[in-house]
């Protein structure tokens, strides 16, 4: 294939560099488009078709179903590794030595105190409030116990602002879920693992020792692992356009967990409890729901199926479901709900509106399903998606500013009205 691209706008060619990535992945570098052709330039909502950046951090194929971190299969993080390392291999680019990751491990846990005002702010919020709205506002609030996590420019400064969040952000998922608990704001243990940690802090009961269930600790690792990073989705875009502002890492992620929360993003795994209660409570009548997703005048969508990028099988899908088998009947949970689960996947990967729209279950089909049995209440999944998605925003964040990628400002076609001069509001 040729190095260029041709473009014909009336009776000039236009030519632009192909750039091709390490997986054989063409784009058309377009950076000189609008000078050359004297204001030209392209649209594509959503961006389906449009790159936003060169990266080394997770490689995916929607066609092949294929998902890597750094190059390593998620099949095998997911089997064989556990959720801190994979954070570090993210944010650093390799699979840490033991030393390294006992001092990553080690530099976090110093910073799992956040400062005891911040529950001034928890205790504002009212007890209905969804924990999303919360954990945003929590996170965008760390910056002003943190101000020098601000101004970050060199590495050392982004590795000190790194291992703040990643020791004060499973604080703020505990206390956001405690919060509407009722139960007191607590602490884990430095002595425990990351993932001990966070079960620690979130179902630790004030009358009794708390014991670690390694069911919950495997589970609870392998979702973090596949939830971690998935290139350029909507909520990571965000972490990376807020970020190019220099607004600092905490205002940037604060709007990237914004982003994660909408139903088509990483809310759907709570929409998909919710659609597959409504359905069990409906009989189980999976095909008037089926139905419903199909039809163009019900604004109801099977959540959990389709995927932007994968028009195969999502390969953390596959993952979640075989982990949800295992969990349940580990934790000796009967949930007819996965029963529901498997028949409605049965049937829309039989039908011919989902076959031919290339709809399988995606991450968020089953997740909610194992939140649920580890006795995670079904308005913090989302939460708990974010808390898997942290390390993945953190070393897109970090690549973009080591980068030194410009400031985030799409153009636009302007589509409204031409010049007019004003009328005084007598003679409108
Ligand atoms: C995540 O991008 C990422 O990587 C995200 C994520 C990550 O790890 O960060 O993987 C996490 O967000 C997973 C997706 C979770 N969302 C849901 O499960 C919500 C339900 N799914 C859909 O809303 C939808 O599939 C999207 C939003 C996920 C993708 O939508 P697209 O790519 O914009 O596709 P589309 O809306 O253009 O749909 C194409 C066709 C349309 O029908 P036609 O106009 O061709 O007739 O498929 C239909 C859609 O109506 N369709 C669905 C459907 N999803 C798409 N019809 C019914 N039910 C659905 N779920």
């Amino acid at each position: 294939m040729s190095d260029i691209a041709k473009l014909q706008i009336g009776e000039n060619t236009y030519e632009f560099p192909l750039v091709k990535g390490t997986e054989n992945e063409v784009a058309i570098d377009i950076k000189t488009l609008r000078g050359a052709t004297n204001g030209v330039i392209t649209i594509d909502p959503g961006y389906k078709n449009t790159g936003s950046c060169e990266s080394a951090i997770t490689f995916l194929d929607g066609e092949k179903g294929i998902l890597r971190y750094r190059g390593y299969a998620i099949e095998e993080l997911a089997e064989k590794a556990d959720f801190l390392e994979v954070a570090y291999a993210l944010i650093f680019g390799e699979l840490p030595t033991k030393e390294q990751l006992d001092k990553f491990h080690e530099d976090i846990m110093k910073q799992s105190v956040v400062d005891d005002d911040v529950k001034k702010i928890l205790d504002a919020f009212p007890k209905n409030a969804h924990p999303m709205g919360v954990l945003s506002s929590l996170t965008s609030a760390l910056t002003a116990f943190n101000p020098s996590s601000v101004n970050v420019d060199s590495e050392e400064e982004m590795y000190n602002a790194i291992v703040k969040i990643m020791g004060k952000f499973p604080v703020l998922v505990a206390w956001t879920m405690r919060k509407k608990q009722g139960l007191p704001l607590n602490y884990g243990s430095k002595k425990l693992g990351y993932v001990e940690n966070v079960l620690k802090m979130m179902f630790e009961q004030p009358n009794e020792e708390y014991t670690q269930n390694p069911v919950l600790v495997n589970a609870l690792d392998k979702l973090l692992i596949l939830h971690a990073d998935h290139e350029q989705n909507c909520s990571t875009s965000t972490v990376r356009i807020v970020g190019s502002s220099h607004a600092g890492l905490f205002a940037s992620l604060s709007a990237g967990i914004s982003a994660l929360w909408g139903p088509l993003h990483g809310g759907a795994n709570q929409a998909v409890l919710e659609m597959l209660e409504a359905i069990k409570e409906d009989g189980g009548d999976t095909k008037k729901y089926m139905g419903k997703a199909k039809d163009k005048e019900d604004p109801f969508r099977l959540m959990g199926f389709g995927h932007r990028v994968y028009k195969n099988f999502d390969p953390r899908a596959k993952i979640i479901k075989v982990a949800a088998d295992e969990v349940l009947a580990e934790l000796g949970v009967k949930d007819p709900i996965l029963n529901v689960a498997k028949g409605l996947e049965q049937e829309a990967l039989n039908d011919d509106y989902f076959v031919k729209r290339k709809l399988y279950p995606n991450v968020d089909f089953y997740s909610g399903i194992i939140y649920r049995a580890m006795g995670i209440p079904v308005e913090m999944f989302t939460v708990m998606f974010a808390l898997g998605r942290l390390p993945g925003w953190i070393a897109q964040w970090r690549e973009m500013r080591l980068r030194k990628e410009p400031i985030g400002r799409p153009r636009q076609v302007y589509i409204g009205e031409n010049v007019r001069p004003f009328v005084n509001i007598n003679k409108r």
